[in-house]
């Protein structure tokens, strides 16, 4: 998902929920994608009507939550490491807290998280959370506490989520769950449960609600956006005919977009993550037709091979999703494109390595995110396919691979050299107290001068210096 932010504490929440009466205290962290970051504040929420308020410290939590990510091997001994430091302030400081996991770990270990784990008292699946309340009478009554039952219809859009963490800015807005895509390698299908998708109006709801609140920007989040379909809930294998389904009023993904771009003119909009076999192009068209929709597209390829893609079970080839490109860059010219690669995925040759820098070099992506292959258990791959590139070999492409995106990168943001973009203002730069940081609609960030602007103006900056992934530059006026 676009802010990939894998791997990584997303961060403690910043800004804590405080209802006066509310006596308990919630410390809630999450690891792993932007949904996880986004189901933590539907949790948060849900448990604001318990009584608990968020506190960042540990020490004195009631209940601590972890959010958890299974993506890669390295996402799981993350959220291990975590538990083991909430064991020792339970140990030293706060024997009274309680631990509960949520998201993708949760789903996948189900009840073993309570034996290898001791410090677990509570295992929740991603389409569980509302069963929370009652799983913390069992906790207080001594019973273990497990739900992992996943849902076809559960989308969480009668939750107004809480904004953990926020900048009282930029949102996550989700509007798909699950996926049924079954790539090979990929453990999300198994965690996150079938694919679903969000009542336009409950999401249109939340933009607006968002926008009053003074947001300036959101992003519609999905594993797969572009497969967005309304048609009155349910799964669409319940329909018995596509004909059947259209009679229903549908919604697509372009159809939202233009919903919501309409709807909110002075929001700016970004989605993701695209992926290439479902984008269509009337998402193109869309995005063309919307100033405020960001001319940013995060479209995964995994690989540079069309052998290695179908041993994904990706459904394109290498050269279909070229088209792809081209089309995005015929319809929304100067678009910024980004990836996600996994190197080493079994079998992979040098000659597929090298049809992977090849695609790069033709797409010449403006960022990404790079991975090697880490085999998941239950999955196609991990079932099927022996892990057989050697780990030093894996290391050494991804380390050309990483290079060669560095290169693009520089390549990208010398561009915007001597323009001016707008910048929407974030917060202050991390380096130097006089400036502020903001991202441009192509997802570049940018620092300038801070002078009379505040976070959250969209400013008009003069570009006059570059690094491979930040633009510097000064402001010239509001946007
Ligand atoms: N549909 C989501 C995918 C979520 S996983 C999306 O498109 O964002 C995010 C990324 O993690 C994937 O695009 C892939 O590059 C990487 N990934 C998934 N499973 C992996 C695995 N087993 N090993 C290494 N990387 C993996
Ligand atoms: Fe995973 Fe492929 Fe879905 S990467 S989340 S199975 S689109």
């Amino acid at each position: 998902m676009e802010k990939i932010i894998d791997e990584k504490v997303q961060g403690n929440t910043l800004t804590l929920t405080s209802k006066p009466d509310n006596a308990r205290k919630l410390y809630i962290e999450s690891y792993g994608c932007a949904m996880n970051f986004s189901d933590s504040e539907i949790v948060a929420s849900i448990l604001t009507e318990q009584g608990y308020n968020t506190t960042n410290k540990l020490e004195e939590a009631d209940l601590v939550l972890v959010n958890t990510c299974s993506i890669r091997d390295k996402a799981e001994q993350t959220v291990r490491k975590r538990l083991e430091k909430y064991n020792a302030v339970k140990r030293n400081d706060n024997p009274k807290m309680k631990v509960g996991v949520l998201g993708c770990m949760a789903e996948r270990l189900k009840e073993k998280f309570l034996e290898e784990e001791k410090i677990v008292d509570l295992v929740v699946g991603p389409d569980a959370y509302k069963d929370i309340p009652n799983l913390l009478k069992e906790v207080e009554e001594g019973r273990d506490a497990v739900n992992v039952i996943l849902s076809k219809e559960e989308t969480y859009g009668d939750i107004s989520p809480v904004r953990l963490g926020g900048n009282g800015i930029t949102a996550f807005v989700s509007i798909t769950r699950g996926c049924d895509n079954m790539c090979t390698f990929c453990v999300v299908p198994f965690t996150r449960g079938r694919e679903r998708s969000r009542d336009p109006h409950s999401i249109l709801n939340e933009i607006n609600d968002l926008a009053q609140q003074g947001y300036k920007e959101i992003t519609l989040l999905g594993q797969n956006v572009d497969s967005y379909l309304w048609y009155g809930g349910g799964l669409k294998k319940d329909f018995k005919n596509a004909s059947e389904m259209q009679k229903a009023t549908a919604t697509n993904f372009a159809q939202l977009l233009d919903l919501a771009a309409t709807a909110q003119p002075k929001m700016r909009i970004r989605f993701s993550t695209s992926n290439p076999q479902d984008m269509g192009e009337d998402v193109l068209h869309v995005v063309a037709k919307h100033k405020n929709i960001c001319n940013h597209i995060h479209l995964p390829v995994q690989s540079g091979s069309s052998r290695i893609l179908k041993k994904m079970n990706r459904q394109h080839t290498r050269e279909e999703y070229m088209q792809l490109i081209d089309k995005i860059n015929e319809i929304i010219p100067g678009c910024a494109i980004s990836q996600d690669m996994i190197i080493g995925f079994p079998t992979e040759t040098e000659k597929d390595h090298e049809d992977t820098k090849s695609l790069m070099e033709y797409v010449k992506y403006s960022f990404g995110y790079m991975y090697k292959y880490s085999e998941r258990p239950g999955t196609m791959a991990g079932r099927k396919l022996e892990d057989d590139v050697p780990e030093e070999v894996k290391s050494r492409r991804l380390t050309e691979i990483v290079d060669l995106q560095q290169k693009h990168s520089a390549l990208r943001t010398a561009e915007f050299l001597g323009k001016t973009v707008t910048v929407l203002i974030e917060k202050e730069s991390k380096k130097n107290k006089n400036e502020w940081s903001g991202r441009t609609e192509h997802n570049n960030v940018a620092v300038f001068p801070k002078k009379n602007y505040k976070p959250g103006d969209f400013v008009n900056v003069k570009i006059t210096d570059c690094t491979t992934a930040t633009l510097i530059g000064e402001a010239v006026g509001y946007s």
